[in-house]
């Protein structure tokens, strides 16, 4: 009997010291566009975690709804809905991390620059907020156009006095996540255990896979290299095509975008050796923005991996996807500097 209760009291000693030896922070996350056909799901996957503590979700309808829903999980995050601008003080004040998939998604036909004229207002308005209400916060932009929603963010951080470029992010998560499904397929690998770096940025030729990179190593005949390349590109608008009008991408883009936002949280809370892909400001190429892999920390960015060694191949993706880049980022930074 001592000696049974010796080592169950030995236990809990242990483990009362682990728990005073991690440093684990409340993360507190908040989505906006919550409410949408990405929100819900990615509120959903995010409130099934106890790396978040709080979640708080904003859009500009149903998030009441989508709240109450969501509180009813026996999880740890607290959940609160905010509906509307003249509740962005709540819903973003003390926010750790900000999640924004707000805004109209294609339909068949339209490219992602297409959503430029609706989204750069809704990206430029809640980046507005965030510089008041969470100017520390990590932000992960998901809204399109991603190449240009990140420097319309950048620009009205600036504007405020708030920018700190390890701060804010374009999640292109999803590209990496269609990366190793389809290399896993073709090669018959267990997904989960394919890496595939993604560099560059998130629409059409801009999207480079370095497969050449690939963990575990693959190879692939010229042919087959160029058509699985091409498939990544095309990847988003295989699913707008697929939805026929409906949308485009929402329960793939979820699970990215929780990845993503874990990977915050793992950072904020001092883990070591989490790397994400993302769209960053960027002095690794010609381009001000550019992916590639990163180590995050608790400020965001910690280390810009760089490209690392590309085949050529990849060097002539990279090369012709810098032009495109280059414009969809002015275009971005001349819609906050030249409307004002
Ligand atoms: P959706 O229409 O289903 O949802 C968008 C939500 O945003 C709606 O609930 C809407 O009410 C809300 N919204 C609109 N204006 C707002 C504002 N001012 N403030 C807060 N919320 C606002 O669209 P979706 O399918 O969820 O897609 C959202 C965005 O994500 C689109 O721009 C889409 O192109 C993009 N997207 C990006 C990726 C990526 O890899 N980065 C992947 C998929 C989709
Ligand atoms: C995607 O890659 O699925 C998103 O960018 C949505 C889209 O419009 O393709």
């Amino acid at each position: 009997v001592f000696l049974l209760r010796s080592s169950a009291s030995a236990e809990v000693v242990n483990h009362v010291r682990r728990l005073s030896t991690t440093s684990t922070k409340n993360v507190k996350v908040a989505v906006c566009g919550a409410s949408g056909g990405i929100g819900q799901p990615l509120a959903l996957l995010l409130k099934q975690s106890p790396l978040v503590t709080k979640l708080s979700l904003y859009d500009i309808v149903h998030t009441p709804g989508v709240a109450a829903d969501l509180s009813h999980i026996d999880s740890p995050a607290v959940t609160s809905g905010h509906n509307g601008p003249e509740n962005l003080k709540d819903a973003l004040s003390g926010m750790d991390v900000v999640i924004i998939p707000a805004g109209v998604p294609r339909k068949p036909g339209m490219t992602r620059d297409d959503l430029f004229n609706t989204n750069a207002s809704i990206v430029r308005d809640l980046a507005e907020a965030c510089a008041k209400y969470c100017p520390k916060a990590l932000i992960g932009i998901i809204s399109n156009p991603v190449n240009s929603t990140v420097p319309i963010a950048s620009e009205v951080l600036k504007k405020a006095g708030t920018y700190d470029k390890r701060r804010i992010f374009g999640v292109t998560t999803l590209d990496v996540v269609r990366s190793n499904a389809f290399i896993a397929e073709a090669k018959k690998l267990d997904p989960r255990k394919v890496n595939v770096p993604v560099i560059g940025g998130h629409a059409g030729i801009t999207i480079i896979p370095v497969i050449s990179q690939a963990t575990p190593s693959v190879s692939f005949e010229k042919n087959q290299l160029e058509a699985l390349t091409l498939r990544i590109q095309d990847a988003g608008t295989e699913v707008v095509k697929a939805k026929a009008g409906s949308g485009s991408a929402t329960l793939s883009m979820a699970y990215a975008g929780a990845r993503f936002a874990f990977s915050l949280c793992k950072a904020i809370n001092g883990e070591s050796n989490v790397v994400e892909c993302a769209y960053i400001a960027s002095d690794i190429t010609e381009s001000p923005y550019f992916a590639t892999p990163i180590k995050l920390g608790k400020d965001g960015v910690a280390d810009n991996l760089g490209l690392g060694k590309l085949s050529s191949y990849e060097q002539d993706l990279v090369q012709a996807a810098i032009p495109e880049l280059q414009k969809s980022i002015k275009k971005g930074e001349d819609f906050v500097n030249k409307s004002s």
